[in-house]
């Protein structure tokens, strides 16, 4: 490698991670009893993901996980965060458990444990078992209650090997691009029901808090994937559109959980959709708002944002994230494979801001994903020299390490991701990882990323 950005120093006792999801790394989609999830009806679905890629294969990370392991561990990292497929654990959703499920992530928590990492878990990242999405999915209450017993099963089983426990990844996602946008599992494009299911899935979160908690883990969270949003111009317009963006995006998230409450810019977001709100229940906001020992953060880019009109005119048909805003291209700077706008100070601002919204309220924070999809090509001599990422991940670590020197309790970070992989709607057109894959042949290169990211954890080392 050429000149390499410097490391950005971090105190004692900072975790370094590196994290990944079930269903984007694993592949086994059928085996071993596991049951068919909304992504893998999603993904077979014509039309639904770029040239159909699935993830049946994906990493083959389930028969390869050792490898992993072992890459991890060459890594140096301290943590690694990785999902449980429910469909694994119970195929239908609800009722018998499957042996051979939770004998897979036993495996992995020891391999993990004997290789000195310690494994943090995500209940649930985008994986919903069909059959409950059959039932009705997130729209529906009952959903909210199994995942809270699904998650008890985990931690009845892992609840003495994992310290940290993650019980949704990104809501937002599984609410708003599963249920409005369409643009994620199970692909529907509704109001009132995209919200019920915002609603359900924090409900979920606090019962599988409440499941967590009965089995004396030693960290409970949940992940969000905050955005920054930026108004385009500084009209009153585009200021009231960061607003709405601001309360979909974020507080409809963030304000039940920490502040006790739904947000009062609700109805000015949602208009005649908030009117129907029988889906929530008094007792919901104690539950939901239960403390937790972290929150996971996931971020990625800033948004700009402008007014715009409505997208449906009919109110009636319109959708929950039909909002009055637009998201605007973000000039002048570079921008990613993904066409993401690369900004590393505006993480700074994002969790400043959040700090100063919370206050003591907000608990401890673990990025629980940051890194970058670019287009990497493999060198004459066979590597991956992904200066656009080593620099990407030197600058957000440096933003990070500037929002902890203003105050924020920031207690560790999780590259996204470990391995390049199945990345949602965009199939393995997006490679995110520190190691290459090569899907053909399922051979793992390390990426330049990888060599600097274990320099970084290295220089940590006492
Ligand atoms: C996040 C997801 C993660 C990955 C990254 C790029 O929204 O949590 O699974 O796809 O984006």
């Amino acid at each position: 490698m050429s000149t390499q950005p410097a490391f950005p120093s971090f105190p004692e006792g900072f975790v370094f991670g590196a994290a990944t999801a079930a269903y984007q790394i694993e592949g086994a989609a059928t085996e071993d009893g596991r049951g068919p999830s909304i992504w893998d009806v999603y993904s077979r679905t014509p039309g639904r993901t770029f040239r159909g890629h699935t993830g049946d294969i994906a990493c083959d990370h389930y028969h390869r996980y050792a490898d992993d392991v072992r890459l991890l561990k060459e890594l140096g990292v301290d943590s690694y965060r990785f999902s449980i497929a429910w469909p694994r654990i119970q195929p239908d959703g609800s009722g018998p458990v499957n042996p051979a499920g939770l004998d897979f992530y036993d495996r992995l928590v020891d391999e993990l444990l004997a290789a000195g990492i310690e494994p943090a878990v995500t209940l649930y990242h985008w994986d919903l078992p069909q059959s409950l999405e059959d039932r009705g999915g997130w729209r529906i209450r009952e959903t909210a209650e199994l995942f809270g017993e699904y998650s008890g099963i985990m931690a009845r089983r892992l609840g003495d090997r994992v310290p940290r426990w993650i019980t949704l990844n990104e809501p937002w996602c599984s609410a708003f691009l599963g249920y409005s946008v369409g643009r994620h599992a199970p692909g529907a494009q509704q109001g009132t029901p995209a919200l019920a299911a915002a609603h359900h899935l924090l409900v979920g979160h606090g019962h599988a808090v409440s499941a967590l908690r009965a089995e004396g883990v030693r960290e409970v969270g949940i992940t969000l994937n905050p955005d920054w949003n930026v108004p385009a111009t500084d009209s009153d317009a585009d200021l009231a559109a960061v607003v709405r963006a601001d309360t979909q995006h974020n507080l409809v998230w963030t304000d039940p959980l920490f502040a006790g409450r739904y947000p009062a810019t609700e109805t000015e977001t949602w208009g005649e959709l908030i009117e129907r709100q029988d889906f929530r229940q008094d007792g919901d906001l104690e539950l939901i708002g239960q403390p937790l020992d972290f929150v996971g953060v996931n971020y990625y880019r800033p948004t700009m944002v402008t007014e715009a009109p409505h997208r449906e005119p009919d109110p009636a048909l319109r959708t929950a994230s039909d909002n009055r805003y637009a998201e605007v291209p973000y000039t002048g700077v570079r921008h990613t494979a993904m066409n993401w706008p690369v900004v590393p100070e505006t993480f700074t601002q994002l969790l400043v801001a959040m700090k100063e919204r919370y206050g003591d309220a907000l608990p401890p924070v673990h990025i629980t994903e940051n890194g970058t999809a670019e287009h990497d090509t493999v060198a004459a001599d066979g590597q991956i020299h992904d200066t656009d990422r080593v620099q990407y991940l030197a600058d957000h670590l440096g933003a990070l390490r500037a929002a902890m020197d203003a105050g924020v309790d920031v207690r560790g970070y999780y590259v996204w991701s470990l391995l390049d992989n199945y990345e949602w709607a965009l199939g393995y057109a997006k490679r995110f990882g520190i190691i290459r894959v090569d899907y053909e042949t399922q051979e793992r290169t390390p990426k330049d990323s990888y060599h600097w990211y274990r320099g970084l954890i290295e220089a940590h080392r006492p």
